[in-house]
């Protein structure tokens, strides 16, 4: 068949070529002088987990060949062979040599993608983002369902996936979904799989996320996306591990880790009743808050040559530098995108540039600009002044402007002063600030 072929006396003999060297494939007898078959099958998966061994067992005896499988057989062959089986042979072969291939293949592309989600490639120096990482590691190997909240860019599913791949689960599947970007309709069967028939095109069974995910990590992204009624099931795969695919009355079991985010207030939906209060309790067991870059600004310089790294790297140039003065700039910045942002700018840097160092003058136009003027604090008077009503005023002020500015649009308002929404709205009440009646 084009293979080559070593032969073995016995087992030993099999034992000692497997360890020495590379084979793709054991066929072995089941009796043997010393060592059977099926034992030499166990002794070679000791140190060659992924290689796959096909076992030859007696004619009639169905007793060896469930043997042979228990003991980790990719499949048996009957004995005698008559000249017609040898197609059967070889199907078995090639089947038995690409699944170990698959095997082989994805624990190396498995470990990598530890390597690539090990805590040291979580990039910062900031205290904020060491408190972060030191949760991060404190609750990987636990269970627990945990809720990443931070604005978009911030490395909310960076830290989802270092949880996974840091976890017992890591050998498992990283399921995500963006429950923001399915729509409702089909977010349910997106989740749960759906049976044939359930709804026009449900033409086949389909498996859900959550199955696909079994004994593995699941995470749901943007969960503040998820309608009510949705809420409901999830709240009930939390709490029991169990859900009905749709059009299905059978409850399946799974067994996955819940590991939600979300760049909204979860709060103030629970309060605009557009979240539901239990379901929020459930999956902010382990809460784990990233700060935006610019509460960070420490990060800046450390982000900045770690994505310039892998971008010359990507491009299979030599790593630039930066001068000191488009740092400056750089950290000066205020990042609404966020390490995304960071990431992207120093791609396109890398791309565009002509290989030397980076220069001020290389990076887009925002970053000329001065910083927009900041009012200068008021000078305090001989006789003195009242800090609170001098704050307040200052608040009022710039609520005012922040108001005028979006008429009156108080969540644009709100990521305008890069304030939550809900302290704007007290402030607003506070102050009596709302649009004046017409
Ligand atoms: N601290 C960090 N170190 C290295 N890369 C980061 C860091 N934070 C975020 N990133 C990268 O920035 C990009 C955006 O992060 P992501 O996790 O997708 O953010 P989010 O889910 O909050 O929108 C990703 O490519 C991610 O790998
Ligand atoms: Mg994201």
């Amino acid at each position: 068949m084009g293979y080559s072929v070593l032969s073995a006396r016995d087992a030993t003999d099999a034992l000692a070529i497997v360890s020495e060297q590379h084979v793709d494939l054991v066929l072995a007898d089941i009796k043997m002088p010393g060592i059977n078959g099926l034992e030499l099958v166990r002794q070679v998966h000791e140190f060659a987990p992924d290689l796959p061994c096909i076992v030859v067992t007696g004619y009639g005896s169905a007793e060896h060949s469930v043997e042979a499988l228990r003991a980790g057989a990719f499949w048996y062959l009957e004995k005698p062979f008559e000249q017609g089986h040898l197609d059967v042979v070889r199907r078995l072969v090639e089947q038995a040599i690409e699944v170990g291939r698959l095997k082989t293949e994805n624990r190396i592309l498995q470990s990598q993608l530890q390597a690539k989600y090990r805590f040291s490639n979580i990039v910062g120096n900031s205290a904020a983002l060491r408190n972060v990482l030191d949760i991060v590691s404190k609750v990987a190997d636990a269970d627990s369902t945990v809720l990443v909240t931070g604005e978009s860019g911030t490395g909310k599913e960076l830290i989802a996936r270092a949880i996974h791949f840091n976890s017992r689960r890591a050998g498992r599947m990283f399921v995500t979904v963006n429950c923001g970007a399915i729509p409702e309709h089909l977010l349910e069967s997106e989740l749960f799989g759906h049976v044939r028939g359930a709804f026009t095109n449900a033409v086949n069974h389909r498996e859900g996320r959550f199955t696909l995910a079994n004994e593995g990590t699941i995470f749901l992204d943007e969960i503040g996306d998820m309608s009510p009624s949705l809420q409901v099931k999830l709240l009930r795969v939390l709490q029991d591990g169990t859900f009905e695919p749709v059009g299905s009355s059978h409850s399946m079991t799974v067994d996955v880790r819940v590991i939600a985010a979300t760049n909204q207030n979860l709060e103030e939906a629970i309060r605009e009743r557009r979240f539901r209060e239990d379901l929020y309790f459930r999956l902010n067991v382990i809460p784990i808050e990233v700060p935006p870059l610019r509460e960070r600004p420490d990060d800046i310089p450390v982000l900045v040559s770690h994505f310039l790294e892998v971008a010359s790297q990507e491009q299979g140039g030599t790593v630039e530098d930066i001068s000191q003065e488009a740092l400056e700039l750089l950290c000066a910045h205020s990042w609404p995108g966020n390490v995304r942002e960071i990431e992207n700018l120093m791609e396109r840097l890398v791309i565009l540039g002509s290989g030397g160092e980076i220069q001020a003058k290389d990076l887009p136009p925002p970053f000329h600009q001065p910083a927009a003027q900041r009012p200068s604090a008021p000078v305090i008077p001989p006789s003195g002044l009242s800090f609170r009503d001098t704050v307040d005023d200052f608040e009022a002020n710039l609520i005012r402007q922040a108001l005028e500015q979006t008429q009156w649009n108080k969540n644009r308002a709100a990521q305008l002063l890069r304030m939550n929404r809900t302290t704007l709205l007290e402030k607003i009440k506070k102050k009596g600030l709302d649009q004046p009646e017409r």
